[in-house]
């Protein structure tokens, strides 16, 4: 995809992010009720931006979607979550920030990426080399257990 800009949030990009993630998960078909009855599952912690775990994908000069990577206690990164803005999906931007994610991990010596996924996102996270591994409950039900090896 053409014209795509990767690079680091910065702190004042916060209320934004956290707007985008919020529209782009209600638009997965089934999980509005149990989201718009737990508003604090939206969060984008602020120390997250501030240690550079955040990544935002701009095009002209309109963030279009964002990802943000956690170390873990073994040789892996957590993809923490990726949001693309409802009317900018299927044009290449979540795969630009999975690819860009797993760019990062791999040069700080990850193995390996891995992501509890929505099952909505199945798809694209098979599109985008990830394995499916497992399952997770988590608290809005199962969640899907994903790795991509680096
Ligand atoms: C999942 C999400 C990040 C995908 O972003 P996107 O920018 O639309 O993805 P891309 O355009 O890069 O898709 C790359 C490939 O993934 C696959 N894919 C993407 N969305 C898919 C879907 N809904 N169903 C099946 N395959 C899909 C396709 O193979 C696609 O390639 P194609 O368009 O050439 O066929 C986006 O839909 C989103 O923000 N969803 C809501 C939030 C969410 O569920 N995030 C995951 C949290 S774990």
């Amino acid at each position: 995809m053409n014209n795509v800009l990767i690079r680091p949030a910065i702190l004042s990009e916060q209320k934004a992010l956290e707007a985008l993630q919020l529209r782009a998960s209600l638009s997965n078909a089934g999980d509005r009720e149990a989201l718009l009855a737990n508003p604090d599952a939206i969060e984008l912690p602020l120390a997250q931006i501030a240690a550079g775990r955040v990544f935002v994908a701009e095009r002209d000069g309109a963030i279009v979607g964002f990802a943000a990577v956690l170390p873990r206690n073994d040789r892996e990164t957590e993809l923490d979550g990726l949001f693309v803005e409802p009317n900018t999906w299927r044009e290449g931007v979540g795969k630009m920030l999975a690819e860009y994610c797993a760019g990062v991990a791999r040069a700080q010596g990850s193995a390996a990426l891995c992501v509890v996924g929505n099952p909505h996102a199945q798809g694209f996270y098979m599109a985008c080399g990830f394995k499916l591994i497992g399952t997770v409950e988590t608290r809005f039900g199962a969640g899907l257990s994903l790795r991509k090896m680096l």
